[in-house]
């Protein structure tokens, strides 16, 4: 029965709908892949961040079935109070020693870690320092920790080494992406490091879509720069290249052992389930021991990089398996996702809020498990497609 008080919300969605933002579910009818079935069509996925191809690797599904037999379906309650299961301190150490850290902690998502962090770390006195492109979830956990937010440019170290010189902050932050998650571009890492050692600035990079990707170890970006000691907070996540879910920080063990006390996303919610902190101690041994996926996705990211820039599409600055096709506003890209669709390819309109006003777009990625003719396809699709979307 329909209840008068959320009458708006039919206006609401009225209006959402009309300027092109409304949102809608999609189920997927088969387990993630470099192929999905979706409404009953197989299709090329090319929107899923399983960068690895390991979300529906036999081990990660074996490792996860035995942990529930083991340990089982649900952790039942928070790791402070019941829930802190053997799977959960294994997968602890193992991450801690792929980090190359003393310690690390897990969260039940990616959401989680930045939503609750960096509320432990500042406060009412103290500044925040994030990249105008950060994740969703890193800009409202830094409102959360009510520091004071000044937000810079994009990338923009000169920008941030003003702003940081002219701070009166208690205690200073500074966060970013360590691969911007719609652009694939990466932060200046070694800069914001030396800036951070010459104003006494903690530095705090989520690694989601660069851990187990780049990195002689599949550490990240800051691995791969040679970086890594320089980071206090490690985020990484643990349900995208490593095809589980849930995400850790690993750092020195006072960080750790203050989140454990002070993150409220850590603190007030149920443990993960063990089902999917065994896949990713299982996906983690894959990482260590395969680095042949990681070579093998740089390829193909090469290879579409050129296929992109062929087409005209300004990709210069992609570092990882993530292709900003820029179409401007939000029906051309709604139209190039419908007419790829047509042609047998996944690719979904990525719109506003989730990117700026007029730079609407297909985000493309990339897995281990893509095949060279699948990308050489997709790039033949696009460049059919493109005139149609062009003239609206
Ligand atoms: C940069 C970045 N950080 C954090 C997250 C959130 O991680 P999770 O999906 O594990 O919640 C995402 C994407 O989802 C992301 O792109």
């Amino acid at each position: 029965m329909a209840r008068g008080s959320l009458d708006w919300i039919d206006r609401e969605l009225e209006a959402l709908g009309a300027k092109g933002l409304r949102r809608a579910l999609e189920p997927i009818g088969s387990p993630q892949g470099p192929e999905v079935e979706v409404g009953g069509r197989r299709l090329v996925n090319l929107c899923s961040n399983d960068y690895l191809a390991l979300a529906a690797d036999p081990r990660l599904r074996r490792a996860a079935a035995e942990a529930a037999e083991r340990e089982g379906a649900g952790s039942g309650a928070s790791r402070l109070v019941a829930g802190d299961l053997p799977v959960h301190g294994a997968l602890e150490r193992a991450l801690a020693a792929h980090a190359g850290t003393e310690a690390a902690l897990l969260f039940g998502s990616g959401y989680h870690a930045n939503a609750g962090v960096p509320a432990a770390l500042v406060g009412r006195d103290d500044a925040v320092f994030s990249d105008v492109l950060n994740h969703a979830s890193i800009l409202d956990g830094c409102l959360l920790s009510r520091a004071e937010l000044v937000r810079y440019r994009h990338c923009d170290v000169e920008e941030l080494a003003d702003l940081l010189a002219r701070t009166r902050a208690r205690r200073k932050l500074v966060v970013t992406d360590a691969i911007f998650s719609m652009d694939g571009d990466a932060a200046p890492l070694r800069e914001l490091a030396d800036l951070c050692d010459r104003h006494g600035a903690m530095l705090y990079v989520d690694e989601a879509h660069a851990e187990g990707v780049l990195g002689p170890r599949g550490g990240g970006l800051a691995e791969a720069l040679g970086v890594a000691d320089r980071v206090d907070v490690h985020m990484g996540t643990l349900g995208k290249a490593l095809g589980a879910a849930g995400a850790f920080v690993a750092g020195e063990r006072r960080l750790v052992e203050l989140l454990v006390t002070r993150a409220r996303t850590f603190v007030f919610t149920t443990a993960p389930a063990p089902a999917a902190s065994a896949a990713a101690l299982a996906a983690l041994g894959i990482v260590a021991t395969e680095p042949e996926r990681r070579a093998r996705l740089a390829a193909l990211v090469a290879r579409m990089k050129a296929g992109l820039t062929r087409l005209g599409f300004d990709v210069a600055r992609v570092a990882a398996p993530i292709f900003p096709v820029i179409l401007g506003d939000e029906a051309r890209a709604v139209a190039a996702s419908q007419a790829l669709r047509e042609r047998g390819f996944y690719v979904r309109a990525i719109r506003p809020p989730t990117v700026p006003r007029g730079t609407s777009r297909l985000r493309v990625t990339l897995t281990a498990g893509h095949t060279d003719a699948q990308v050489d396809a997709f790039l033949a699709a696009l460049e059919e497609v493109l005139p149609g979307v062009a003239t609206g």
